[in-house]
């Protein structure tokens, strides 16, 4: 696997693609059984594939959040190389940011409902910085984990809108044998948050209203974010121990 580190590097090597190919997996790092699922895919389904680990500044509304974001690179890059990935880009803010984010890209209507209404302006980070992953990586399919299905209907619209030549991929949530969705974010929890946590899943797929399910997960011990049904799609955001979980499951 080889490492890139700039944007001139990467076009460079980018232009001896050709018509090859090429499948992208973005990532904050931290990787997980659910970011080699979407490696395993983009190996799979195409000639050439990309992961790119940059723990994106501009997305995190709480300080405390990115800075105890549980991330280390060397693992990540252990992980990679013997999923057999080709390329991993890896990037600095100065060479992500060369406008130190004076510019912006922002979707106005669903992004700031859900995860965006209690995180203001994590999705124009989102979208911001995808879109520049875009423009550098150039790939032919990008795949994204169905976990975070808001933030995959606002990539999949900027595509559109955009006019942009890429497919977008979900992938279905990974799951512990329990139904706890695979996180980077799991790892803050102590012993028996571990416990607890496999709780909210439990509950989001019992049925009921958004007021019945939000009153079981706070009797059970967690502080309710949001419970949304939008669209035959259960959302929900909740604290354990501080650390911010987030499911989804159609219903
Ligand atoms: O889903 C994530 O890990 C991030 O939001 C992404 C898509 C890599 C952008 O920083």
């Amino acid at each position: 696997m080889k490492i890139i580190k700039t944007v001139e590097e990467f076009k460079e090597i980018r232009k001896t693609f050709g018509d090859k190919s090429v499948g992208f997996v973005p990532t904050m790092g931290g990787l997980h059984n659910g970011h080699l699922s979407l490696m395993k895919r983009a190996i799979a389904e195409n000639d050439i594939s990309v992961a790119s680990v940059y723990l994106n500044p501009t997305q995190f509304n709480d300080k405390k959040d990115l800075e105890t974001y549980p991330a280390n690179f060397a693992d990540d890059c252990a992980l990679l190389e013997k999923a057999g990935v080709d390329y991993l880009f890896a990037p600095t803010y100065p060479v992500m940011y060369p406008d130190d984010y004076a510019y912006m890209l922002t979707e106005k209507r669903f992004s700031k409902e859900l995860c965006g209404a209690k995180r203001p302006g994590h999705f124009d980070g989102v979208l911001t910085v995808v879109m520049k992953f875009f423009n550098i990586v150039r790939p032919t399919r990008a795949y994204f984990g169905e976990k975070d299905y808001q933030q995959y209907k606002l990539l999949d619209g900027m595509v559109k809108a955009f006019f942009m030549d890429i497919e977008l991929v979900p992938c279905p949530i990974v799951r512990e044998e329990n139904g706890l969705a695979i996180s980077s974010r799991n790892r803050k929890l102590s012993k028996e948050g571990l416990a607890l946590a496999p709780k909210f899943h439990e509950i989001l797929a019992s049925g009921g209203s958004e007021e019945e399910i939000a009153a079981k997960l706070e009797a059970a011990g967690f502080k309710v974010d949001y419970v949304t049904i939008k669209d035959n799609r259960i959302y929900a955001a909740v604290f354990l121990e501080e650390v911010r979980l987030i499911d989804n499951l159609e219903r």
